[in-house]
């Protein structure tokens, strides 16, 4: 083991939950080569930033992140910074240039070489390992993993949609699942590990097929659950299109998959779905949303929304209004659109909604789920929910924090509960982000 300072690293996570399950699997392939994870940043000798492309704004906390590692690395000579992750994969070697803090790179498909990365950049030069490898599952690696409650399974990588807007076809290249047979053995040992609560994850979890027997991603949630049936089983995230009847069925049938379904729209308007290449109308998502509903009464719905799109009219935005007060979903992740490059949008469509208007809609949309949110969260005061308890609450050592079923944050008094426990919870009051309570006897 080389625990001096030089061999430690440490890791700062953007993006998706995706690529908080990539910085598990990097970790991974650097504690095999003897590195060890440092508790902070100021110990470690080599810092990684794992990386976001996906909105402009998400870059531009990074550039700030790699100025502030300059001035560290004029002082610290011997300090090693690696950029991975989807940034690099579309910036590429300009990223030298641009930020001189910069010592290597390393795209999505890649991250088996950083280990040698660090090592030939001791030697001297900057280096960068951008290959696609569409063959790339990273099939078998045990990532070093944060919670020992929550564990993250990636069951397929990439994405082939072509959604106009979308960097992550171009940072993490075309989709490929892993096999049924390693998802459902890491699911075992990480049940017999102890763990509560596991997330199926995917850029588009509903693409996902078995190469050798072709079962697709209904067949996978089945087996999982069965295969763990103490344990919660999420996943995330769902094209609309893709969201088929036999999913939802599995998902009422099983009772540890959570009723809990991310189902980002996008637009109310069927024209801005159009311009957007999402494959699919209003009407036919609301038809899902219908179907899921008949099946799943108290499901738990979010979704995301992106304001000000190329093209958008005011008629569009406030159709946009109109779904979100029609479905009322529990919460949503709501953004103003910016362009990235080598996107269908960048090369085919005018960013021509002026940035105070791309604004001003996202705040009423913000403001239209915000109420819808509080209102939701407000008739839930009285009754009592399921509640797995995950960590304590950020505001009181005396409190925990956990979620429900249909993925809504719980903040409930401690008593004798510790992380880790499922709990029935009375709530007592809400805001349209949290409900809180105390544990129920019943
Ligand atoms: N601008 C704004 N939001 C975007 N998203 C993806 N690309 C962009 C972009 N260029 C949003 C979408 C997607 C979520 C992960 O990020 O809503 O579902
Ligand atoms: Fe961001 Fe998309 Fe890459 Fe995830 S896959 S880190 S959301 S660009």
């Amino acid at each position: 083991m080389r625990a001096e300072r030089g061999n430690t690293f440490f890791i700062h996570t953007f993006g998706c939950q995706m690529n908080q399950a990539d910085t598990g699997i990097i970790s991974a392939f650097l504690q095999e080569e003897g590195y060890c994870l440092a508790t902070n940043e100021a110990d470690a000798g080599i810092i990684l930033l794992n990386t976001c492309a996906v909105r402009e704004n998400a870059v531009d906390r990074i550039e700030h992140f790699l100025r502030h590692l300059y001035g560290q690395k004029k002082r610290d000579k011997k300090l090693i910074v690696g950029v991975a992750g989807c940034i690099p994969q579309y910036r590429r070697e300009e990223m030298f240039s641009l930020y001189p803090a910069i010592d290597f790179l390393a795209g999505p498909d890649t991250y088996r070489t950083i280990p040698s990365l660090v090592e030939q950049v001791r030697s001297g030069g900057k280096l960068a390992s951008l290959e696609f490898n569409s063959a790339e599952t990273y099939e078998g690696v045990e990532p070093v993993r944060q919670s020992a409650i929550s564990a993250f399974v990636p069951v397929m990588r990439g994405c082939n949609n072509m959604c106009a807007y979308c960097v992550v076809p171009f940072t993490r290249g075309r989709e490929r699942s892993q096999p049924f047979s390693s998802v459902i053995k890491e699911v075992r040992t990480l049940a017999a590990a102890g763990y509560r609560e596991m997330t199926l994850l995917g850029q588009n979890v509903n693409s996902y097929r078995d190469m050798e027997s072709g079962s697709d991603f209904a067949d996978l949630l089945d087996a999982v659950s069965q295969e763990a049936p103490e344990v919660r089983i999420r996943f995330t995230t769902s094209h609309p299109k893709d969201i088929s009847e036999s999913l939802v069925t599995t998902i009422a049938a099983r009772p540890n998959i959570c009723n809990s379904i991310h189902l980002p729209v996008q637009s109310g308007s069927s024209r801005m779905l159009g311009l957007m290449n999402r494959g699919h109308s209003i009407a036919e998502y609301r038809e899902k949303i219908a179907l899921i509903r008949s099946i799943l009464p108290d499901v738990g719905l979010s979704t995301d929304i992106i304001a000000g799109f190329c093209g958008e009219k005011e008629e569009d935005h406030q159709a946009t209004l109109e779904l979100l007060a029609d479905i009322r979903f529990d919460s949503a992740y709501m953004f103003f659109y910016s362009t990235r490059p080598g996107t269908l949008a960048e090369k085919t469509l005018e960013d021509d909604v002026p940035e105070p208007v791309k604004k001003r809609r996202l705040q009423e949309i913000i403001d239209l789920q915000n109420r819808i949110s509080g209102e939701l969260f407000q008739e839930a005061i009285g009754t009592v929910v399921e509640v797995l308890a995950e960590s304590e609450s950020r505001r009181s050592s005396e409190q925990l924090m956990g979620r429900t079923a249909g993925n809504r944050a719980v903040v409930f008094d401690r008593e004798c509960y510790k992380p880790g426990d499922l709990l029935n919870v009375l709530i007592t009051s809400a805001t349209s982000a949290t409900l809180t309570g105390r544990p129920a006897q019943v």
